[in-house]
């Protein structure tokens, strides 16, 4: 289960970092003191002196944060650098040009390796390629991919022509392609026959055809196909072209563009509490530093690692630590295209062991799967070559924490849980593996350079040991979101507002222990967390109601062993619907779900309700319908229930 702020209260143990792994960590306890100390004293020239010593500039920036229009801050704003150029072509000096890059393994077991020397050619022809297609400097490209290499090749050649990439996650459906679309304004779109999963193929292109349906809604006027499973698609005259044919007679050179520091990398949706999901974008420079920075501190990485980051390259987690912070510190990375068990539970461990891979970065709702499967999956492996383990997406329950110290990390690897958001761009409190002991649940101390608190409703400082609170932070960072995209106000409104613009509002509960080490218990807005992948109660609602049998629909997230969260709707039909038989209703309306979001988003458990529990202002009480859907007992204030009686009914709904 995942924690509850009473079952990690309970966890007291600690687990020292190693001495050997102290000794080689990149960041030791005096570089770590000595950072803090810095970015205290002067941030400026902390974060200027990092961003010269890591990054190659195209052009010194003299102005290192700009603050007169916060909450829009500003960084490095009048320096130029190519994001591409700092994550490949910097490396072609020396050994590591012939070093891989990119180790990736097919479901079907087919490797492929590219060195840096090679994924510089393939990203400049692919960009030559979208030049070539009309695309420039700030058009927006949406990919909507597999895991493969063209899906880095592809983000990397954007970046290198100044083009804005959206990746779109190859589970979501063609509708949430199609909002994305028609948001960016993309100009171009690059997807695949297919997807391999599981043994199956996920229709890309039919999802990106339907996405597609209706020309006068979006900007699309070219689709870039990659064949990779040899389905069967239709390809539209005119619009549709295959990837070969159109890197095919491109030029390998193609210089990359200088651009300037604030100029948009990427726009990537996550959802919020309200509405459709939020097209959160980043910077070039800001965003390129944090990713690196971290990518060195918390994970470690050395130039003879093998790096393997499971997250797909749709979500945040794929930008950040598949593509930028790794390539950017010349890394090799390790990319897996298919289903974590297939076709077995122990595919992971497998490729683990054939690859030699040293750090492994996965979600607690994996680890926790994984060990349902049982201890002789892994145990069938050599996991030796592993020296560093990583966790991202929801807090870890301590009891998965210990399966993954001692089955996977063979007691030890320490053990790396980064709290970080799409907003972030990066890691924002995790442990340094060659500083800060493991408390299992916790992801310890912020960074260095990073601001964060614990503040109550006035946003005044919490201060005592174990409180919980809002989690914030009060001082801009380079890898910061920059903003909505089209949407300033609700960038304003969801991040700052509520505390006067003073600190960054994550939209998370965390309580400190008496060593300062941060406890994240979890979100505090309508925001739920389904495997390590967050959905808005709105986004799913809406996708219900958009049924024709739906008259109302309320949303809450209940405790999955695996998921972490899983989703418990209630659902008043309208009058008409009533009779209809229940269990093909359920059925619908999670194909519904399924068809206007993605398989994430399906609910569990579908209960129907002749009302549900409302304020005498009409709005709905969700944290009653939590506690009901858990089946606890009522505790809460219902003194402002519209309706007493809708409770007891409620109670008495079957799963
Ligand atoms: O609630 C926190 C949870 O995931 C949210 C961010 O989700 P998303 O933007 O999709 O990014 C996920 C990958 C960075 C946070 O607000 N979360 C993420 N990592 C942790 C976490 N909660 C506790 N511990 C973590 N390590």
């Amino acid at each position: 289960m995942p924690p509850s702020i009473d079952s990690t209260l309970a966890e007291t143990r600690s687990f020292a970092v190693p001495a050997d792994f102290a000794r080689q960590a990149n960041m030791n306890a005096e570089t770590f003191a000595r950072l803090n100390r810095q970015a205290s004293e002067d941030p400026h020239r902390f974060w200027g002196d990092l961003a010269r010593e890591y990054l190659d500039w195209d052009i010194p920036f003299q102005q290192v944060l700009e603050t007169d229009r916060a909450p829009f801050y500003r960084w490095f704003s009048d320096g130029q650098l190519n994001v591409a150029h700092n994550c490949v072509d910097r490396h072609l000096q020396g050994a590591t040009r012939h070093k891989a890059a990119l180790i990736w393994e097919g479901e079907d077991g087919s490797v492929q390796t590219l060195t840096y020397a090679q994924l510089h050619r393939k990203m400049c022809l692919f960009a030559n390629a979208l030049k070539h297609q009309g695309v420039q400097k700030g058009d927006r490209v949406a990919i909507y991919m597999p895991m493969v290499p063209e899906a880095v090749i592809a983000m990397l050649a954007c970046a290198r022509i100044g083009a804005i990439h959206t990746v779109v996650f190859g589970g979501f459906s063609a509708e949430a392609l199609k909002d994305r679309l028609e948001d960016t304004d993309a100009k171009i779109l690059i997807t695949a026959d297919g997807a391999w999963r599981a043994g199956k193929v996920v229709p890309l292109k039919r999802h990106a055809d339907q996405a597609l349906l209706r020309e006068h809604e979006h900007s699309v006027r070219r689709v870039i196909v990659l064949r990779r499973t040899g389905a069967d698609i239709d390809m539209q005259e005119g619009r549709d072209v295959w990837w070969e044919d159109v890197i095919a007679g491109m030029s390998a050179d193609c210089p990359a563009l200088p651009m300037q520091a604030e100029d948009p990398l990427f726009i990537l949706y996550t959802s919020g509490s309200t509405g459709k999901p939020k097209g959160v974008f980043h910077s070039s420079a800001g965003y390129l530093l944090w990713t690196m920075l971290t990518t060195r501190w918390v994970f470690d990485v050395k130039p003879e690692d093998v790096y393997w980051c499971t997250a797909d390259i749709g979500w945040i987690t794929g930008h950040s630590y598949v593509v930028y912070g790794p390539l950017a510190n010349g890394a090799t990375i390790f990319l897996y295209e298919g289903a974590p068990m297939y076709p077995q539970p122990d595919r992971f461990w497998e490729m683990i062991a054939r690859h030699g891979i040293s750090i492994l970065y996965t979600a607690p709702t994996a680890v926790r799967a994984f060990m349902k499967m049982g201890d002789e999956w892994p145990q069938r492996h050599d996991l030796s070559s592993l020296r560093l383990l990583g966790s991202v997406g929801e807090p870890m329950n301590p009891e998965a924490w210990m399966w993954y110290h001692e089955q996977i990390g063979g007691g030890r690897c320490p053990i790396a849980d980064t709290w970080w958001q799409t907003e972030t761009g990066g890691h924002m409190i995790a442990p340094l593996p060659g500083v800060a002991a493991n408390k299992p649940g916790s992801c310890t101390l912020p960074l260095p350079g990073i601001g964060a608190r614990i503040v109550n409703d006035q946003g005044d400082p919490i201060t005592a040991p174990d409180a919980g609170g809002y989690l914030v932070i009060d001082r801009p960072w380079p890898g910061m979101l920059r903003g909505i995209w089209g949407n300033p106000e609700r960038y304003v409104e969801s991040y700052w507002a509520k505390f006067g613009n003073r600190y960054y509002i994550a939209g998370d509960s965390a309580r400190r222990d008496a060593d300062g080490y941060f406890w994240v218990m979890g979100r505090i807005d309508d925001v739920l967390n389904v495997s390590g992948h967050r959905l808005g109660t709105a986004e799913v609602e809406s996708a219900l109601v958009a049924h024709p049998a739906v008259a109302e629909a309320a949303v809450v997230g209940i405790p999955h062993e695996i998921k972490g969260e899983a989703i418990c709707a209630f659902v008043i039909l309208k009058h008409q619907y009533q009779g209809v038989d229940r269990d093909e209703l359920g059925a619908a309306l999670r194909a519904q779900v399924t068809e206007l979001i993605g398989a994430i988003a399906r609910p569990d458990d579908i209960r129907f309700t002749d009302a549900l529990p409302k304020t005498r202002s009409g709005k709905i009480m969700r944290r009653l319908l939590r506690s009901l859907a858990r089946g606890e007992e009522i505790t809460q204030d219902t003194s402002t229930l519209e309706d007493e009686g809708t409770l007891q009914h409620l109670a008495t709904l079957k799963k």
